[in-house]
């Protein structure tokens, strides 16, 4: 049997990661049937649209994307791809699994990072809607619903039951936002009665972000709105080597998309050294999800197995080898 998945290349880095993950995906023996719909700057300014309709119709086809990341433009232009897309398909859950690598050194190389972010992906500060009141006046109307966060709660929970999970950290600022994030809280609080075997505590964000950095391995599940979900997963990436190491996921009802939590990366872009491993994770993640858990397990091996040798590994990461080369190494491991 095969499976239909969209492979979004995405740009800046995007097409050379996603060209390593699709050749790890068919190396795993798993078949695939790609439909490639590309998303950029270019395709964008022709379509008139951040979401062209080739993306849409082919995830309608297949309800299971591969994406690289796509370039945003900052301070103005069109409005986030991303965002877009999250929304468009009702992604309600952004899942993000931080683990550390071994045989990869980092600072905090003596302690073990297991965690997973649970993200809430179509609300909060990203319902884009701004508003100019005045001239040099303008607010940003952060959107917290019921539904939103209580959906994204039961999927933390549910998950952790599922995987075997102890702990769960809702992560909030309702000291301040006491409406917005109160009712955020009110959620997870309601949903974590119905799940009494795990624990549950609750962090105020910005100290969440201090007892990350001194103490990862007391954190387990990390479940939180859109902003503070971003911004915690790429300090999370920070604490296992960067941004080139963490995948994501981004599920839906009926849809899921995988992407890894890094962007386009514009520094690196078309050097042949972006770290591929984020984006064969999320794939590993995606292989799951189509329900090939041996394939999935295979290809995060092999990449653990090249890291473990210590050699072929990216700049990023502190080593000299290639996009290509760390490919290569990659599937000759599933062998
Ligand atoms: P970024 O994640 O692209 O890069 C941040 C830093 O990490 C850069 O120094 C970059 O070289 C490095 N880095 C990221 N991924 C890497 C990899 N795989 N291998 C080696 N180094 C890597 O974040 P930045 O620069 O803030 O954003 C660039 C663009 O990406 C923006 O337009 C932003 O909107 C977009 N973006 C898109 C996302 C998506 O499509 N899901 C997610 C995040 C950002
Ligand atoms: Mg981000």
């Amino acid at each position: 049997m095969s499976h239909k998945v969209t492979l979004i290349p995405g740009d800046g880095i995007g097409p050379e990661v996603a060209a390593a993950a699709r050749r790890a995906v068919d190396a795993t023996g798993v078949r695939i049937e790609w439909e490639v719909a590309e998303l950029n700057a270019d395709v964008i300014a022709k379509a008139g649209t951040s979401l062209p309709a080739h993306v849409l119709e082919s995830l309608e086809r297949t309800h299971v994307g591969l994406k690289g990341p796509v370039t945003t433009p900052v301070g103005g232009g069109y409005t986030s791809v991303n965002v877009a897309l999250r929304k468009k398909l009702d992604l309600f859950a952004n899942v993000r699994p931080v683990r550390s690598m071994p045989g990869l050194g980092t600072r905090f190389d003596d302690v073990k990072i297991d965690m997973v972010i649970f993200r809430e992906n179509t609300e909060d500060l990203y319902s884009g809607l701004e508003h100019e009141v005045v001239k040099d006046v303008v607010t940003s109307l952060k959107v917290i619903t019921r539904v939103a966060s209580i959906n994204i709660a039961e999927y933390a929970f549910a998950y952790a039951e599922k995987a075997g999970r102890k702990k769960v950290a809702a992560i909030h600022k309702a000291n301040i936002m006491k409406l917005a994030d109160g009712l955020f809280l009110r959620c997870c609080r309601e949903v974590a009665a119905r799940h009494p075997h795990i624990e549950y505590k609750e962090l105020i964000v910005d100290n969440a972000a201090m007892q990350l950095v001194v103490r990862p391995e007391t954190f387990d599940i990390l479940l939180l709105p859109n902003l503070y979900g971003d911004i915690v997963s790429d300090l999370a990436a920070g604490l296992v080597g960067g941004l080139g190491m963490v995948p994501g996921a981004n599920m839906g009802e009926k849809d899921a998309v995988f992407e890894a939590v890094h962007g386009s990366a514009p520094d690196i872009a078309g050097k042949g050294i972006a770290n591929p491993t984020a984006m064969m994770l999320s794939s590993s993640l995606m292989l799951f999800h189509l329900q090939e858990p041996e394939a999935a397990a295979r290809l995060q091996q092999a990449v653990e197995k090249v890291y473990a040798g210590g050699k072929h590994t990216t700049p990023d990461v502190g080593g000299s080898g290639t996009t290509a080369g760390f490919t290569d190494a990659v599937i000759a491991a599933m062998r």
